[in-house]
């Protein structure tokens, strides 16, 4: 069976998980990555460019890399996660420099591609495993931009799991609440993929070593950064083995691990101790909220990763 092309819109904030994200992606047949936006949270904006340039190159892929916010609406840039993501965003690890970025910025490439897909065969579908910065100056831009896309997947939120930046709040959401406010009410046709379900599938230290083993430039840098990501991981959860945060939503959208959805009606708490959270409210838009993925996930993903190279692989 011939599975239709995917267009699809990347936004993120590379990012240990958002590269392996993106490495993934890069190998899916089916999936056309015809722009990619970033924006501050694990590392800031620009950086995050940095970074996924670096990764497309080491791929030979030419995708349009597009610089957005620095800050969250209404506030400013925190810093990111250097003690999760390294001081680089990608674990501390140097990547060869690839092509720089667009002139335009994330959210008027965003609109740009949603208006250019709309009356095709199939509309742009949109991932963001980022905060939602890029995606709510993108409604300012464009009020349509719900009806002009397909699907809109996101990483982000812990419904009824804790959270990892407060004990209620994920940091995508908490680092741009009212972001994400925004783009929930907004209408979209919108799959959540929150830490209830990513902590339910996790990359070890077996994982670090088969992509180093590799011993090409892109899998040694992606098994050197996965490593220190689960450095990090065992000072939290006590265990050596990382969540598939952006991987599992980045295979989601793909549509290469099947989920099981709760149709969920949604509120971002703003404000007060629990700023950022992602609250079941009788009054909210509803959400499909995503509870569960298949068990082969993490199959799945390690083998594109570590298939991924100048062209995609053939179904
Ligand atoms: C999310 O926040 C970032 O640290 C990760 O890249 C992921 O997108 C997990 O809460
Ligand atoms: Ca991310």
């Amino acid at each position: 069976m011939t599975v239709p092309t995917v267009p699809l819109f990347l936004d993120c904030d590379t990012g240990v998980d958002d590269a392996l994200a993106l490495t993934y992606l890069l190998d899916v047949p089916h999936v056309d990555l015809v722009g990619i936006g970033t924006v501050s949270g694990n590392i800031d904006a620009a950086t995050a460019a940095v970074n996924t340039a670096a990764l497309l190159a080491m791929c030979e892929r030419a995708v349009p890399v597009a610089v957005g916010a620095h800050d969250p609406i209404g506030g400013a840039y925190r810093g990111g996660a250097p003690h999760v993501h390294g001081a680089n965003g990608i674990g501390g690890v140097d990547l060869p420099p690839g092509v720089a970025a667009a002139d335009d910025p994330a959210a008027e490439l965003l609109v740009r591609q949603a208006r250019a897909f709309a009356d095709g065969p199939r509309k742009l579908d949109v991932l963001a495993i980022g905060p939602l910065t890029n995606l709510a100056v993108a409604l300012e831009l464009e009020p349509r931009l719900p009806e002009l896309v397909g699907t809109l997947t996101i990483m982000g939120g812990a419904v009824w799991d804790r959270g990892n930046v407060s004990p209620t709040a994920e940091a995508n959401v908490h680092n741009d609440a009212e972001a994400a406010r925004r783009v929930l009410r907004a209408g979209f046709d919108l799959v959540l993929v929150p830490l209830d379900v990513t902590r339910q599938h996790r990359f070890d230290d077996a994982d670090a070593a088969r992509f180093t083993a590799a011993g090409d430039p892109l899998r040694v840098a992606l098994g050197t950064m996965l490593s220190r990501y689960i450095d990090f991981y065992e000072t939290v959860d006590h265990v050596r083995r990382a969540p598939l945060h952006d991987p599992l939503a980045a295979a989601i959208a793909a549509g290469e691990v099947g989920p099981t959805v709760r149709s969920t009606p949604l509120d971002v708490v703003l404000g007060g101790a629990e700023h950022g959270r992602t609250v079941p409210a009788a009054d909210g838009p509803s959400v499909r909220v995503v509870v569960a993925a298949e068990d082969s996930a993490a199959d799945v993903i390690r083998a594109r990763i570590l298939a991924v190279g100048p062209s995609p692989a053939r179904a």
